[in-house]
């Protein structure tokens, strides 16, 4: 069974769809059958990977009104493992036309279902706000992971996320768990950083990732080039620093496998091919 984990922080810059393309991307880079859903009708996650805009193809606003399967969403990237369902700026609508809707806060959910034993993980990258799209992902994931930046007041930031998890796994969803928080733009050089840091780790322990994202231009570069940044510059410390939080993420769920040499796995969890044959 794949895991789904929401990229959520109603903040807006904190650098969710960073998150979610270069995470994505790694885990498919590690021989993960994963699949990106944008669920923000700014569609940054969607361009970023090379897709152009189109209103006609079918994308997460069909998944959410019921008008077209998950299946007949994906679309193929640049890397062999790695699909997206795109979005489209008609997404926004989506907020209003379900808030009268049948199962509102369920509709991603349901719609995700039918893939959830194809890939071994599904991204969500959710927009910035807690609207009813925020909520349908937070109700189709399994985890949230919280992208956050190392300022002050950073904990306030996220206290309305955090409670809003929390009203979540007492309703909808109550396996909602959290994947971690990862501290992005991190300048580790700083006071300020190292401070913010330890207050963080006091707060959520063992849920502050390991890995941090360094501030690197190649991240924000590479998104103009369509591109994830692995393929932009594998040998960014950008690109390095979202291998690493894609094996700590991994490491989470398949503690047995070497993530560097998918090939030594054998044995151990099931590749996404063999959940394909048993399905
Ligand atoms: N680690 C990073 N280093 C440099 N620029 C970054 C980094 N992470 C994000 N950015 C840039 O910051 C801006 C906001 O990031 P983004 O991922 O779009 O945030 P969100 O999705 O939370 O709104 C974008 O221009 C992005 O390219
Ligand atoms: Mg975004």
């Amino acid at each position: 069974m794949g895991r789904v984990i929401a990229v959520a922080n109603q903040k807006g810059g904190v650098g969710k769809t960073t998150t979610a393309i270069n995470l994505a991307s790694s885990l498919a880079a590690a021989e993960v059958d994963t699949l990106l859903v944008d669920c923000d009708p700014q569609s940054n996650a969607t361009s970023g990977l090379g897709l152009v805009k189109d209103p006609e193809r079918i994308s997460t606003y069909h998944l959410l009104m019921g008008a077209a399967g998950a299946d007949t969403a994906l679309q193929a990237t640049g890397l062999e493992q790695l699909w997206i369902i795109p979005a489209h700026k008609n997404l926004i609508g989506a907020n209003l036309e379900l808030v009268e809707g049948e199962r509102r806060e369920f509709r991603l959910r349901d719609a995700l279902a039918p893939l959830r034993e194809r890939f071994q993980f599904i991204v969500l990258d959710c927009p910035p706000a807690l609207d009813l799209l925020t909520l349908n992902a937070l109700v189709a994931a399994d985890a949230v992971l919280i992208p956050m930046q190392a300022e002050y007041f950073a904990l306030e930031g996220v206290s309305e996320l955090l409670d809003t998890v929390e009203r979540i796994r007492g309703s909808f969803n109550p396996e909602l768990v959290i994947e971690g928080v990862v501290l992005t733009m991190f300048d580790e050089r700083t006071n300020l950083a190292q401070q913010v840091t330890a207050e963080l780790k006091r707060f959520f322990g063992e849920k502050l990732c390991q890995t941090t994202i360094p501030r690197n231009i190649r991240l924000a570069e590479a998104p103009s080039h369509g591109k994830p940044a692995l393929l932009y510059d594998v040998r960014s410390r950008g690109a390095e620093s979202y291998i690493r939080l894609a094996k700590e993420i991994i490491s989470h769920h398949l503690p047995t496998q070497e993530v560097a040499a998918p090939e030594t796995a054998e044995g151990q969890e099931k590749t996404g091919e063999e959940m394909d044959k048993t399905a």
